[in-house]
């Protein structure tokens, strides 16, 4: 779905400080893991997760960071937003029991996958983690769904005290799952990886994008050449596996590598 759509802001929720949720009439048609690349015209187009999704409407929910975020920030209900997508591979739908482990900013899109496993019959825990409680997000949501959650803040503010991969480590030696699905920054996925190597298993993984149809090359990873925005960015077990430089660098804008 190649499309542009320029719409009103319908709705903006506070979830923290320096996380905003902003909602669009419109059926998107995305499925869960996919992306849409946002404009307001006024300096660049970034990628952001799809949150929400219905047949009325989406959401997207966003992370104050830097300039684009920022100017995000100060729109209002009624501003005019542009997208085009939705874009990228989305999580396989496991129906039986499956562990969502996920980090920060990365977790809202877990709601949407949430909500599509819950429609599948699958049996679900998710582990929600932060640094801190100011910085977690959608607890409340999670919590109207038929879900087992476990929330987790680095520093013990909200919820039981450890990373994502700490709880992940301690659940996986008490009980068995048949697929776990990961969100969150890349080295958090890293880290979890030798924790769920028994595991089939799915990662997010977030790049640097540009073009999203895959053009300009700047999103692929080594040695696979695969382009996150096309064949990702969701990827199966068995290509992370083969992504020499997952956990060790990423591209900058121009495509040079920066070390984690
Ligand atoms: C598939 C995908 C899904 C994403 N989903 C979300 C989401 O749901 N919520 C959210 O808050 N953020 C998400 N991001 C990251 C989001 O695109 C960046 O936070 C945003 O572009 C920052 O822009 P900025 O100008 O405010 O910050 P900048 O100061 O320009 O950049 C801050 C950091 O954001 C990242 N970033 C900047 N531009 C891009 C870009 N074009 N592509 C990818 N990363 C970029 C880089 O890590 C950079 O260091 C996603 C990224 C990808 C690739
Ligand atoms: S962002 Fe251009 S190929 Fe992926």
């Amino acid at each position: 779905m190649d499309e542009r759509y320029t719409l009103p802001i319908a709705k903006i929720t506070k979830e923290t400080e320096d996380i905003n949720t902003y909602t669009f009439k419109h059926n998107l048609g995305a499925k869960p893991g996919q992306f849409i690349m946002l404009t307001d015209f006024e300096g660049g187009e970034k990628p952001f997760s799809i949150s929400v999704c219905s047949e009325t409407e989406f959401s997207v929910t966003i992370k104050r960071i830097g300039d684009f975020t920022t100017r995000l920030f100060k729109k209002n209900v009624g501003d005019l937003m542009s997208f085009r997508g939705a874009y990228g591979s989305s999580f396989f739908i496991h129906k039986k029991r499956v562990l969502l482990v996920g980090g920060g900013y990365a977790v809202p899109t877990f709601y949407f996958l949430a909500k599509t496993l819950i429609e599948n019959g699958s049996e679900i825990t998710l582990i929600n983690g932060s640094r801190t409680k100011s910085e977690h997000v959608f607890a409340d949501k999670f919590a109207t769904l038929n879900i087992r959650t476990i929330n987790t803040t680095d520093d013990g503010s909200f919820g039981e005290k450890g990373t994502s991969v700490d709880i992940a480590d301690r659940l996986l030696e008490e009980e068995k799952f048949d697929f776990v699905y990961a969100s969150g920054p890349e080295m958090m996925m890293k880290a979890l990886q030798p924790v769920i190597s028994d595991n089939k298993y799915e990662f997010l993984f977030e790049r640097y994008m540009k073009c999203a149809i895959g053009i300009c090359g700047n999103c692929t990873m080594d040695p696979l050449g695969i382009r996150l925005c096309v064949e990702g960015p969701v990827l199966p077990k068995e290509k992370v596996e083969q992504l020499s430089e997952f956990g060790k660098y990423h591209r900058k804008p121009s495509g040079s590598r920066v070390n984690f």
